[in-house]
């Protein structure tokens, strides 16, 4: 017997209202700074299509470094294998904003997951196009991806983070004293700021996600990327998804997993699920309180993981 994912979403949603520790908004972006804690959604969309919602599911919130995913995504698509000459594929052990490893490192980041690996995929995104052209056209996947229109990038959060993002500056220019970013400073972090400001649902992330479940294929609009591609982003996402607490959550979910300090997580099941949380509360590695612990409630009761 399948698992009733409608009613163990309903469990989790109710489960989740009582929970008096809920974790700290992140305010070093001050667009985030003013979401209200009390929120909690999640969305699951199974192999078979079916969708089971909960809470704030169709709610649109900062999706942040979730958004990594989707732009390594397009990356690999456009340089495929020569990424991995410019960004390597090992957890960091550190902080998702930490400068440290660069400097013996070559200028390399860890991996694409942390920011200094995801501004050299802006960088790599960015390659014969405008900010504006290279932001576009990764909206226009994602949208391709949820099969919905309707995602954007939320402006007021995008300025915060270009008023504010010191040290994402910082890392970029670091990365181009190496020779690592090939692009002027300010357009590449102009990317990779709108990147993280796409706002997005619950469920148009977990729609965002079949692909990742489904070995690169989408239902109804054929192959997105290759089996082998699919596993590996699936293998980056468990190794290295949630910073330097990729390991703890590996223990405690099982699955591959992509967090955002706004607060959400997508996660992904191959072959069952793909399923996305949010609650803007974070933990002290920066990671969804509530998402997690919804997680490791939604591992148990379907008794999903992949190992
Ligand atoms: O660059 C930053 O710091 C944010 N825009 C994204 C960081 C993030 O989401 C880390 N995730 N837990």
């Amino acid at each position: 017997m399948p698992p009733d994912l409608q009613s163990i979403v309903d469990e989790i949603v109710a489960a989740m209202a009582t929970e008096e520790a809920r974790g700290k908004v992140a305010t070093y972006i001050p667009g985030l700074a003013t979401v209200s804690p009390a929120h909690f959604g999640m969305a699951v969309v199974s192999a078979d299509g079916s969708v089971a919602l909960g809470g704030d599911a169709e709610l649109p919130f900062s999706t942040q470094s979730v958004s990594k995913v989707f732009a390594l995504t397009m990356a690999l698509g456009k340089v495929g294998d020569q990424l991995w000459a410019r960004v390597g594929r090992e957890p960091s052990g550190n902080a998702f904003n930490s400068i440290v490893q660069l400097e013996a490192e070559q200028g390399i980041p860890r991996n694409p997951f942390i920011n200094a690996g995801a501004i050299v995929v802006a960088d790599v995104n960015l390659a014969g196009h405008q900010p504006r052209e290279a932001i576009g056209e990764l909206l226009r996947f994602i949208r391709f991806l949820a099969d919905d229109e309707d995602i954007h990038v939320d402006e007021v959060i995008a300025r915060s983070e270009t008023e504010t993002g010191f040290r994402n500056i910082a890392l970029a220019n670091y990365m181009r004293a190496f020779g690592n970013i090939h692009h002027p400073v300010e357009r590449v972090t102009g990317v990779y700021f709108h990147q993280c400001a796409i706002a997005m649902s619950c469920l148009q992330l977990a729609r965002a996600g079949r692909y990742l479940m489904l070995d690169g294929l989408l239902p109804d609009a054929g192959r997105v990327i290759s089996a082998r591609r699919a596993r590996r982003i699936n293998a980056l996402m468990l190794t290295c998804g949630h910073y330097d607490a990729s390991g703890d959550f590996a223990f405690r979910i099982g699955m591959p997993g992509k967090s955002g300090v706004g607060g959400g997580i997508l996660a992904v099941v191959p072959g069952k699920a793909s399923i996305a949380v949010w609650s803007p509360g974070l933990n002290a590695s920066g990671n969804s309180q509530l998402g997690t612990k919804a997680l490791e409630h939604f591992a148990r009761l379907t008794g999903w993981s992949v190992f």
